[in-house]
């Protein structure tokens, strides 16, 4: 069932719940309010009745008439006299006096729910005089007239609530609609998602959790078409790498076989054709090496590096490239700083970046380690002729090169490792000023 129904069916339910069980509430109160009610109006009135009765100007005791006092205020009511168990005055028929002396002969009081003549009165009684004179003033009130006031009350009510229980069943189809109905066009998205339709994607609108899920779906969408275009964008490039070299080395051989070649010429193409394969090599190598990086986390073996050890070992494996291109390479370092990485990966990495310092420098490479707030900066410096402003925010894309660049792997390479090892790798650069890449760990105390 769908959801929208699922939610309005246990709305409505727990609706009629409320409405029911407050419905009982209302009408077992409802009587007794009533009755409590009545029962102090009559109090009143018999207070003030028995007030003027008191009142010897105008009802002196003697001569009181209680007929027209009585029907003058429209009452129904019993002047009982408890010593002689007599009725001096009453409203109702004698039938029904006769019966109210045959109830109260045994009593001490009047009843405060009285039956007589078959239907039920409420009552109240007031002493008319005093204690002693035993003369009491019972009025009554039929009970089936507050059933009839409690009735109409009913109806109102259950009206009302009929009225507010559509109201509100109307209100909760809207509210889930509302709510169900981005649910269902986000699922839309997702199947556009599934289908790879990226182009096609529209945004949802939504509040609270749901929003939240939609921007995560969208930012999932985003990621995964930036990685299905990246990855096409790399096997592209890949083919295109891989093409040129092969190209070489077919023309060649062919060539050679077909003895088209003078023997001169052959001897330059054998060493073209090593110089292709070894390329080849490299290419290959590289992108093993990157897939490796992407994949297999258990390649990876972090130990506690000491990154002044691991500067030396740097200079150490440049050395041949620096002496050949005349650039001095130094360290500058002031204390000991500890990182947990893999090592051997990491000395992969920052040859990288050193070998292309070296490169593309003038005179001189520099390899700085400092911290602050702890993290470790390893910085590599040249003072070469800096990144080119376009290739800049590229750099570190697979086989994305310069104009003097080889295969373009290395800095994508060197940011998988380092960003493998929970670093992070920057390279910032002014033309003309020279290159700097940034490495930054989180500081180890060893
Ligand atoms: N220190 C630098 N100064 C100037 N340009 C640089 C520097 N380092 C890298 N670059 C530019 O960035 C490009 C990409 O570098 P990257 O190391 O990824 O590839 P590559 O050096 O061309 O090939 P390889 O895969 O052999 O390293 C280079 O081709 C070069 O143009
Ligand atoms: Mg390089």
């Amino acid at each position: 069932m769908r959801l929208q129904y699922q939610l309005h069916i246990a709305f409505t339910a727990l609706l009629l719940i409320v409405l029911t069980v407050t419905g009982f509430a209302v009408h077992s109160l409802l009587l007794d309010g009533l009755i409590q009610d009545e029962k102090r109006q009559l109090e009143q009135k018999g207070e003030l009745l028995v007030t003027l009765l008191n009142n010897d100007q105008y009802y002196p005791r003697e001569r009181v008439d209680y007929d027209t006092f009585f029907k003058e205020q429209n009452l129904q009511v019993f002047v009982y006299d408890r010593h002689a168990n007599d009725i001096l005055f009453t409203t109702f028929p004698p039938k029904i006096a006769t019966e109210f002396l045959r109830k109260n002969e045994k009593e001490s009081k009047v009843k405060e729910r009285f039956d007589l003549g078959g239907s039920t009165f409420v009552t109240s009684t007031l002493y008319l005089y005093s204690v002693d004179s035993g003369l009491e003033l019972v009025l009554l009130t039929p009970l089936t007239d507050l059933e009839a006031v409690q009735q109409a009350l009913l109806k109102r009510l259950l009206f009302i609530f009929v009225i507010g229980a559509i109201g509100a069943i109307g209100l909760s189809y809207l509210f889930t609609r509302k709510l169900v109905t981005p649910l269902s066009r986000l699922q839309d998205q997702v199947q556009k998602i599934e289908k790879r339709e990226f182009d096609q994607l529209e945004r949802v609108k939504a509040t609270g959790e749901i929003k939240e899920v939609e921007q995560s779906v969208y930012d999932m969408a985003t990621e995964l078409h930036r990685y299905i275009l990246s990855q096409q964008k790399f096997m592209q490039n890949a083919s295109h790498e891989l093409k040129t070299p092969l190209m070489t080395i077919q023309g060649y051989a062919e060539g050679i076989r077909d003895h088209v070649f003078t023997a001169e010429e052959e001897e330059k193409g054998l060493e073209l054709m090593v110089e292709e394969v070894n390329r080849l090599k490299k290419i290959i190598n590289e992108m093993i090496l990157l897939a490796k990086l992407d994949s297999e986390q258990a390649t990876y073996k972090p130990e506690h590096v000491d990154v002044n050890d691991l500067l030396e070992r740097v200079i150490e494996h440049v050395f041949p490239l620096a002496h050949e291109k005349e650039v001095t390479v130094t360290t500058d370092v002031d204390q000991k700083y500890f990182i947990w990485v893999d090592k051997e990966k990491l000395l992969r990495a920052l040859l990288n970046i050193t070998n292309n310092g070296i490169r593309h420098a003038h005179s001189e490479v520099t390899l700085t380690s400092n911290a602050c707030e702890q993290f470790v900066y390893i910085q590599v410096r040249d003072d070469g002729e800096g990144i080119d402003e376009q290739l800049l925010p590229h750099v570190f894309h697979r086989f994305m090169k310069g104009q003097h660049g080889e295969t373009g792997l290395g800095l994508a390479i060197a940011r998988a490792i380092v960003e493998q090892s929970g670093g992070t790798l920057e390279a910032f650069s002014d033309v003309g000023e020279g290159a700097t890449f940034i490495l930054k760990f989180p500081q180890k105390s060893h």
